[in-house]
């Protein structure tokens, strides 16, 4: 039977998603807004099997246990949502230097949808693509599009899903990330548990998804005026905001390590030159900085003179996620 590949790019939120209002459905607080990277993605493929139960490849290894369950659960959500009871063959490589620290469950589960589905010999529209993606992971929603793109928190199931800033996902802005990897570590507290300590404890979690509503109209508008020094100014804010109701949270906890801080006061020394250099942070330590493209190598350059032992990944806006292997399935809007 006909396997299908998909591949889907990781994505970074420039504002974040941070808590669940409904942890089943994954419908978030905030409305978020990212940027799908070039650099980083995940290729998987799935075929049809005859067997009882589904299989899961990761990056050559089978999976069994936890990881495989991962899948399977979510393979069950899509044969629900779709009517189909096909068992699957995944097999999937994340293209992603590895100890980067950056794996990202947004690329693996776009990725995973798309193949799936196709597997299942359907057609989706993207809007429906996004939506199950978000039941996977939420900013596994996003990495549907490329380009600037936005998650609409909606209020349920069907009304939350990501829709591109731009009708054609291009980027008119000129814009680079460059991950400054601190630490390969594997995070302690992951995102999906992180989150919930914090919505459920944190007394700033309510200003900070107040402040996102601001936070959003304002980075669309920069945006729009092709601003970056706003752009990144309030991606930087926002980021640091986030990281803040974690501190407030009961247990206390944080992502930053020491390196973590070492690196941002590099990024502030540039800036301080009059380099044009923000910064953004997801839930682990590593640092993502917001530059112009067309500095990007020489600010690359200037902080790796700063940090000489940390690697450093830079990115440019990056494309959909999309089938790639197959001419019958063309990709439905
Ligand atoms: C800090 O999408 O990984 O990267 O929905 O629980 O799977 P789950 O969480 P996940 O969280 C991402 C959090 C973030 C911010 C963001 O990408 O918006």
């Amino acid at each position: 039977m006909q396997t299908y590949t998909a591949i889907a790019h990781t994505n970074i939120a420039l504002i974040k998603y941070w808590g669940k209002k409904d942890d089943k459905f994954i419908i978030p607080f905030n409305n978020s807004l990212s940027l799908t990277l070039d650099r980083f993605y995940t290729k998987t493929s799935a075929q049809p099997i005859t067997a009882a139960t589904d299989s899961f490849v990761l990056d050559g290894q089978a999976q069994s246990g936890a990881a495989l369950s991962k899948v399977t659960s979510f393979l069950d959500i899509l044969r629900a949502e779709t009517g189909s009871t096909q068992r699957l063959a995944i097999n999937s490589t994340n293209h992603v230097p590895t100890a980067a620290g950056l794996a990202s469950s947004a690329s693996g589960f776009a990725a995973l949808t798309l193949a799936s589905c196709a597997a299942f010999g359907l057609q989706l529209p993207r809007r429906t693509l996004s939506r199950l993606a978000r039941r996977g992971s939420g900013s596994a929603c996003r990495s549907i599009y490329g380009g600037f793109v936005e998650w609409k928190k909606g209020q349920d199931d069907l009304t939350s899903f990501a829709t591109p800033l731009a009708a054609n996902e291009q980027v008119d802005l000129d814009i680079a990330m460059i991950a400054l990897v601190v630490s390969a570590q594997a995070k302690k507290v992951t995102s999906r548990q992180g989150m919930a300590t914090t919505v459920a404890t944190s007394p700033f979690y309510p200003a900070f998804v107040k402040s996102c509503e601001t936070d959003l109209l304002a980075i669309k508008q920069a945006i729009d005026a092709q601003d970056l020094e706003k752009v990144g100014q309030i991606a930087e804010s926002n980021a640091l905001k986030m990281h803040a109701t974690n501190l407030g949270a009961t247990p206390p906890f944080s992502y930053f390590l020491p390196e973590t801080l070492v690196a941002i006061a590099a990024i502030q020394q540039l800036r301080a030159k009059g380099f044009l250099c923000y910064f953004t942070m997801d839930a682990g330590p590593n640092v993502k900085v917001i530059c112009r493209g067309q500095e990007a190598l020489k600010i690359q350059a200037e902080l790796q003179a700063l940090l000489p032992n940390t690697e450093m990944l830079l990115a440019y806006p990056g494309p959909g996620a999309k089938i790639v292997n197959s001419e019958s399935l063309k990709e439905a809007h």
